[in-house]
């Protein structure tokens, strides 16, 4: 994303072309961004060659999966809707890991039918209705163990998973526990202890610390895993706020582990490689004033963009077509649901706006257009992929006959 002349371009297409072809609120994405995320990720982990799983909850639009797919990665699952997909996408089953605390029976079913690579479970009872089901089926099931290693991610605590009191995963007692239950099982196969400790998290430390946590476990267990599932949770740029995290000493921590334990990383990044990677267009209905405040009633709301109101997540919002007069005073921009809480950034200036202008909400890639609901009965913005010149829709817009 550039701006040429100030104007705004998603690689060589010019937003203002996008806005007149395909409307607003909009998802727009930067095909070539997502490629080289995804080839940085793997430049910066070269050393240990990890399997990279692509967190499908951060993003299901299947083109983007059948993209990433071409670039070799994975997926990582959290729903049989996910597992479908993915396949559906064409990503290789042997590629493909399942997470989650609550995975019912069908979803287990399906999953052992599918061949994945892991069934990454998390309680007690959960691994013993996977042996169950393997038995009848008179199969070995590939499983990982999560550990719940009892860190404090320092991220939003609302997307912190790694802490005791956290519903995930298995505490370092249950942990073992487990292995001794099952480790010599005609049907299970312990392959992988798997962690993630949460989301956007921009410090390596907190990373070290689990990794000496489950260094301690797997030499307390005794036991050979052939895989480390270290989860996703590397954190992105949102603002001149946010720390850049330091992929290599994390890769060079990771490769101190690696000395002592002999086993495939898997990592399952969501955010850090398609977050940056999208926009949101939008475009001003009103402007309100008030002596302190501009009201900047945006097009775009709640319901298709929720991390602001669900997280209090700070986005940057910027013009579409820039210019240099500064107004110094608060603005809000909102959007046009009846919530209060439907608000995107509170900001002491910015260019002078007019009615009718465009803006681009900004890293929406992740956690955005999944996250988004027919709230107040909105129909849900298309999803518009870029490549170079082209642009391309990858999800119609939601039409109101479709939803009444
Ligand atoms: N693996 C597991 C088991 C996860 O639970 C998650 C995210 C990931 C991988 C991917 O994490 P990432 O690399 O994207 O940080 N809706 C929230 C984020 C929730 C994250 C849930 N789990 C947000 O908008 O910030």
């Amino acid at each position: 994303m550039n701006y040429r002349n100030n104007n705004l371009y998603v690689e060589n297409v010019s937003v203002q072309k996008i806005i007149k072809k395909f409307g607003t609120p909009s998802y727009c994405y930067s095909l070539n961004k997502i490629k080289s995320n995804i080839r940085n990720y793997k430049k910066n982990f070269r050393s240990i060659n990890p399997l990279l799983c692509f967190a499908v909850k951060s993003n299901s639009n299947i083109q983007i999966l059948k993209e990433i797919k071409k670039m070799g990665v994975g997926a990582d699952v959290v729903s049989k809707g996910e597992l479908l997909l993915s396949l559906k996408a064409g990503i290789n089953s042997k590629k493909i890991v399942f997470s989650g605390v609550g995975k019912s029976q069908d979803e287990i079913k399906f999953a052992i039918n599918k061949n994945i690579l892991l069934i990454n479970a998390e309680s007690e009872s959960e691994i013993d209705l996977i042996e169950k089901i393997a038995k009848v089926k008179n199969k070995k099931i590939n499983i990982g163990i999560r550990l719940n290693p009892n860190i404090d991610s320092k991220s939003i605590r609302k997307i912190s998973t790694g802490n005791r009191d956290d519903k995930f995963g298995l505490t370092e007692k249950n942990f073992l526990k487990i292995i001794k239950k099952y480790k010599s099982s005609n049907n299970l196969n312990i392959k992988c202890l798997s962690v993630h400790i949460g989301s956007q998290i921009t410090s390596y430390k907190p990373y070290e610390k689990m990794l000496k946590v489950i260094s301690s476990v797997i030499k307390k267990s005794n036991y050979n895993f052939d895989f480390i599932d270290l989860g996703g949770g590397i954190g992105i740029k949102y603002n001149n706020d946010t720390k850049i995290f330091n992929y290599y000493k994390y890769n060079s921590i990771i490769k101190k582990f690696l000395t002592d334990h002999k086993s495939k990383i898997i990592f399952e990044p969501g955010r850090s490689i398609i977050g940056d990677a999208a926009l949101l267009l939008t475009k001003v209905i009103y402007i309100k004033k008030t002596n302190k405040i501009n009201f900047v009633i945006l097009d775009a709301a709640m319901n298709d963009f929720m991390r602001p109101a669900l997280y209090g997540a700070v986005h940057k919002i910027i013009s579409i077509n820039k210019n240099k007069k500064i107004i110094k005073k608060n603005h809000e921009f909102v959007g046009p649901i009846c919530e209060t809480t439907d608000k995107f950034l509170s900001i002491s200036k910015f260019q002078t706006l007019n009615e009718g202008d465009c803006l681009a909400i900004c890293d929406v890639g992740a956690y955005g257009m999944v996250l988004s609901s027919n709230y107040n009965l909105r129909t849900k913005p298309p999803e518009i992929l870029i490549n170079n010149s082209l642009s391309k829709v990858i999800k119609k817009r939601q039409k109101l006959i479709n939803i009444i």
